[in-house]
């Protein structure tokens, strides 16, 4: 049950798409310049705006507001598909694009003999992608610099987050399949969006006509 007090409470990734999305929160009236300070501060407030944000790790976001510690927040399309949490996606905010996708060493060629040996961070995504596709896979679960799991031969394919494509072409990898295309979402709390109207409505339509602008 989400925390009924007369502010928005706003869960902000940490990091650049953050600060991008917050410019975005402040042109549709929900400034709080303080949050801008070079501080370590993590909870800023405007009372005059009536709200509060928290920076938070991004893989993060989607449990404060799942959980009602926030009404609102942004998250990867990554996150929400990977932890389905139980949250209404309000709006694509359009920024943080990049891709889930299948990677592999240049070359590579699948045997279908074998399972398919797959390191990934994104177990449950994988695991829907090949069973979609019928093929028994092995699951290496990591929980980063996924990109070493082929090169060390602890896997055939990743699953990843590719965004410039960066990390594949210095490591030797290349993309084999795009699964899905990943950008930032508008997500709320289910009981705030049905008390916190007012407020939730004039967020929407105001990121809806900053997006506009953009
Ligand atoms: C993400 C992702 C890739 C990289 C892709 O890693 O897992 O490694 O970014 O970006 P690029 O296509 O622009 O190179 P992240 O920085 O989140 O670190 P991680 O290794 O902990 O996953």
């Amino acid at each position: 049950m989400a925390k009924r007090d007369r502010f928005l409470n706003v869960a902000l990734p940490k990091g650049r798409l953050g600060e991008k999305v917050y410019a975005m929160f402040a042109s549709a009236g929900f400034p709080c310049p303080a949050l801008l300070e070079n501080s370590r501060k993590l909870i800023f407030e405007n009372p005059g705006a009536g709200i509060r944000y928290f920076w938070v790790k991004p893989s993060d976001v989607a449990i404060y507001v799942e959980r009602g510690a926030a009404d609102v927040g942004v998250a990867g399309k990554d996150i929400l598909l990977e932890y389905e949490p139980e949250i209404y996606e309000l709006l694509d905010l359009d920024v943080g694009h990049c891709r889930m996708a299948v990677a592999a060493p240049k070359g590579f060629r699948d045997d279908t003999r074998r399972p398919l040996r797959v390191a990934t961070k994104f177990r449950h995504i994988t695991e829907r992608y090949y069973a979609s596709l019928g093929r028994e896979i092995d699951i290496i679960h990591l929980n980063g610099s996924i990109e070493i799991a082929p090169i060390l031969g602890l896997s055939d394919v990743i699953v990843d987050i590719v965004e410039t494509g960066t990390t594949l072409r210095e490591n030797d990898l290349e993309v084999v399949e795009t699964i899905v295309p990943i950008s930032a979402r508008l997500i709320a709390n289910r009981s705030s969006f049905k008390f916190k109207t007012e407020e939730m409505e004039k967020l929407q339509k105001g990121l809806a006509a900053a997006l506009r602008q953009l």
